[in-house]
């Protein structure tokens, strides 16, 4: 039996290069493995959660999909949809949300940082987790490849899905998160206690994958370090250098040990060179790909095959989920 995997990434900002290391790089390689059946959408209702201008909203969700492909994510063999245009997964939260308590979901880290402080914040700020719960639920997902910052939703998603198989019989399949590599966090250039986000308001500390190659190498020329000049790492004591050495390993395939000994004294210059060259080399690769994919006129086929899939199996999912719960 195929392992079904599937992840989503929220369009609330470009696409970044902590997006592409935490989610769309793993997704790939697993698309590559013909053991697994892929699923990849665009979470454009878990961006409304925050407004959205309009018309940047829609443009950025074509933006997405067309960044996955040119990202290598192989339309042929990966289901690439928009959340929104699969009506079902809506309903499915609703009776995901009656079986989720308000303890729980505002437990949630992600909704402490994100409504802290704040006199109005929206209810789907909070039930936000639920509605990433139906996402995964509805086709059975074995396996969630996310970043280390989402590992506590998909836990939730699987709470849910456990108590809901307890009081009604299975009907859902427990999802495992899947980490990026060791669990990296790609942190912002300039500030790496935090992480790097699409709505960071220095654009100096995120890499976007629309950055041109030149300003890419800037942004990593410019990345705060420390003043030991020595490359090595320790996440505690050297977070831009552990940073910019996770980075390096993961487009470059080798281990951060390999790098570290290359670069140990050679000078933060020689290093970030290294990584700046490898970061922009790899980016405007991408961006190549990109630009022939917008004008290709396919992304509606591809769109209305990845819509078909997963609605055919949310709609399955629903009707069993309504029979169970006494709906009909
Ligand atoms: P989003 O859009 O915030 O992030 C998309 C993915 O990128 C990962 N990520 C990072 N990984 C490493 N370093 C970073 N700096 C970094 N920034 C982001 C995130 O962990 C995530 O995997 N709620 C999700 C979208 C979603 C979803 C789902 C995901 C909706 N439904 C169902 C999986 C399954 C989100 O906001 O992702």
């Amino acid at each position: 039996m195929k392992k079904r995997i599937l992840t989503g990434l929220k369009p609330t900002g470009e696409l970044t290069l902590g997006n592409y290391i935490g989610a769309i790089s793993q997704m790939v390689e697993l698309s590559n493995d013909e053991n697994n059946e892929v699923y990849l959408f665009v979470a454009d209702l878990h961006a409304l959660t925050e407004y959205q201008d309009p018309s940047t909203l829609r443009e950025r969700i074509k933006k997405f999909i067309a960044m996955y492909i040119a990202c290598g994510m192989d339309p042929e063999k990966v289901s690439i949809y928009i959340q929104s245009d699969n009506e079902y997964i809506p309903m499915i939260s609703w009776i995901l949300e009656c079986n989720t308590y308000y303890g729980e979901a505002s437990r949630m880290i992600q909704f402490k940082e994100k409504s802290k402080g704040k006199e109005n914040f929206t209810v789907g700020l909070l039930t936000y987790p639920i509605l990433m719960a139906a996402d995964i639920l509805y086709c059975d997902a074995d396996l969630v490849p996310v970043g280390i910052d989402q590992k506590q939703h998909v836990e939730l998603a699987r709470d849910i899905a456990e108590r809901f198989n307890n009081k009604y019989g299975k009907t859902f399949k427990l999802p495992e998160p899947l980490i990026s590599k060791e669990g990296i966090k790609i942190k912002d250039l300039k500030d790496p206690s935090k992480k790097m986000s699409k709505s960071e308001v220095n654009p100096n500390g995120v890499i976007s994958l629309f950055d041109s190659p030149e300003i890419v190498s800037k942004k990593i020329m410019g990345a705060t370090t420390d003043s030991e000049n020595l490359v090595y790492y320790d996440e505690e004591n050297k977070p831009g250098i552990s940073n910019l050495l996770n980075i390096a390993s993961v487009i470059s395939k080798r281990s951060i040990d390999d790098i570290a000994n290359e670069y140990k004294a050679s000078g933060y210059g020689n290093f970030k060179k290294y990584v700046a060259s490898l970061t922009s080399n790899m980016i405007n690769d991408i961006q190549g790909k990109y630009n022939y994919i917008i004008n290709s006129g396919k992304l509606e086929e591809i769109l209305n095959k990845g819509k078909e899939n997963s609605r055919k199996l949310a709609y399955e999912k629903m009707i069993e989920m309504k029979k169970k719960v006494g709906l009909n």
